[in-house]
């Protein structure tokens, strides 16, 4: 089943997607945490109302060696929500992943920039595969064909990890990751908005508006 995630700690905008779209949850980073200015105490319980409690939420680790990354994914688990724990994907991160897939936590190997390196954490069993698209199309590299051969990669090898490519800046880079297979994506808000926006469609809508009002006025239509 494909997994649309808001990548956000902002409790506004997942309510207001949360509205309109299948939202599975959401994901964050340390930088997306410190910018909303709460702590995953307040965040988890008031994302959990506005999702529901089967709402999967991404929590990066922020311990500096692998012992402290897998403490820290442990006490996550505790924690009474649905919660994949993101590493990045380092040499000190492919250990913890490791050590976090011995005792079946979910994680998603993050901070993925090369073809290689997200191959590797798909090896070490990560969950999930969080490419930074427009990132590496920042480093004049090509950030969604780093996600389609990443992608042709696992289904080769029949690699359990899904790609969730992360990192957007334009909606075609949206529809480029998509057509190249992946199992799930997050989307920063607003770009979650531009992808139902077209600027032929307000008018097409406010012309229907027009001829029906011209007709049959207020009526709605099983009343016509
Ligand atoms: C998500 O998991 C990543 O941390 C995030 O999407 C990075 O996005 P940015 O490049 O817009 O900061």
């Amino acid at each position: 089943m494909f997994e649309l995630y808001l990548d956000t700690a902002d409790l506004g905008q997942i309510s207001r997607f949360a509205a309109c779209l299948p939202v599975h949850g959401i994901t964050t980073n340390p930088s997306i945490l410190a910018g909303s200015g709460i702590g995953l105490a307040e965040l988890l319980p008031k994302v959990a109302e506005i999702l529901g409690d089967k709402a999967v939420i991404h929590v990066q680790v922020v311990g500096e060696d692998a012992d402290a990354m897998v403490r820290e994914a442990l006490h996550l688990q505790e924690l009474p929500y649905r919660i994949v724990v993101k590493v990045p994907v380092t040499e000190i991160g492919l250990i913890a992943i490791k050590r976090m897939k011995t005792r079946n936590i979910p994680v998603l190997a993050t901070a993925i920039y090369s073809v290689q390196q997200g191959f590797l954490a798909a090896l070490c069993g990560a969950d999930y595969l969080a490419p930074y698209v427009n990132r590496i199309d920042a480093m004049g590299a090509n950030g969604t064909g780093v996600v389609a051969d990443l992608q042709s990669l696992l289904d080769r090898h029949r690699l359990v990890g899904k790609l969730l490519p992360a990192s957007f800046k334009n909606t075609q880079q949206v529809l480029e990751v998509l057509k190249a297979g992946v199992g799930a994506i997050t989307l920063p808000p607003g770009i979650a908005a531009e992808l139902f926006a077209h600027p032929a469609v307000q008018p097409a809508v406010n012309r229907f508006t027009q001829d029906w009002q011209a007709v049959f006025g207020r009526k709605l239509s099983f009343e016509s």
